[in-house]
């Protein structure tokens, strides 16, 4: 019999224990304190970007451009042929939070589908206006943006026809990210092969927005990119 009435002592010193507990964190939460449960259990582990290949025609023989802006060629003759975009977007690490100091490299085919490269065999023309390589290092708040030119899709081989897109190179202390953005509503997307060998070609493909009043020749490709950082 005492030991059941100790039990009893003992789960009733627990109930209070939990009820204080409860109470202090709803306490808490109404103070601004805490975040809400919900807010706790929601937050998400965001996926990495995917991985793509390389590809052979990464500009080893120069050095990015860091203005900003790959569609002026300092003492050029004029502005880059094509559409102009804006690509832009912002690092982040798995836990959502921004990725400071990662360097962001570009490079990719003109309006024309040619690589400003030595084994790029198109006979399509190079544009002594455009840059086709840049680099960008995100500040605090992993924010990182290029001014540049939509590129057109070029041949390869026996590959086929490779669907416009640019080659991202992401650096960062721990781990470094190679990959492809892709346009929506490009013909040749949903028959390239490297597009299609990810889990969700989707995710690494961008939808042009409308340009902004300010710069209203470039529209815009936003591509949130996610490592570890
Ligand atoms: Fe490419």
């Amino acid at each position: 019999m005492r030991a059941s009435k100790g039990i009893l002592i003992q789960e009733e010193c627990r109930t209070i224990s939990r009820r204080t507990i409860l109470k202090a964190s709803a306490a808490m939460f109404a103070a601004g304190v805490l975040p809400p449960a919900s807010a706790v259990f929601a937050q998400k582990i965001l996926d990495r970007t995917q991985d793509q290949i390389l590809g052979p025609f990464y500009p080893i023989m120069s050095e990015p451009d860091r203005s900003g802006d790959l569609t002026r060629v300092p003492g050029g003759s004029g502005l880059a042929k094509g559409q102009p975009i804006i690509v832009r977007g912002t690092v982040r690490n798995p836990d959502g939070k921004p990725v400071s100091g990662a360097e962001v490299e570009i490079w990719q085919a003109n309006a024309a589908g040619r690589y400003a490269h030595p084994d790029d065999t198109n006979p399509a023309p190079l544009d002594p206006n455009f840059q086709g390589f840049g680099a960008a290092t995100t500040g605090p708040d992993g924010f990182y943006q290029f001014k540049t030119i939509k590129p057109l899709h070029y041949p390869a081989g026996s590959i086929g026809i490779r669907p416009a897109h640019i080659h991202f190179d992401v650096r960062g202390r721990r781990d470094e990210l190679v990959t492809q953005m892709y346009f929506e509503g490009d013909p040749y997307n949903e028959k390239d092969s490297f597009l299609q060998s990810v889990l969700n070609p989707n995710a690494l493909i961008v939808k042009l927005l409308s340009p902004t009043a300010e710069e209203p020749e470039f529209m815009i490709a936003v591509f949130d990119i996610v490592f570890r950082g």
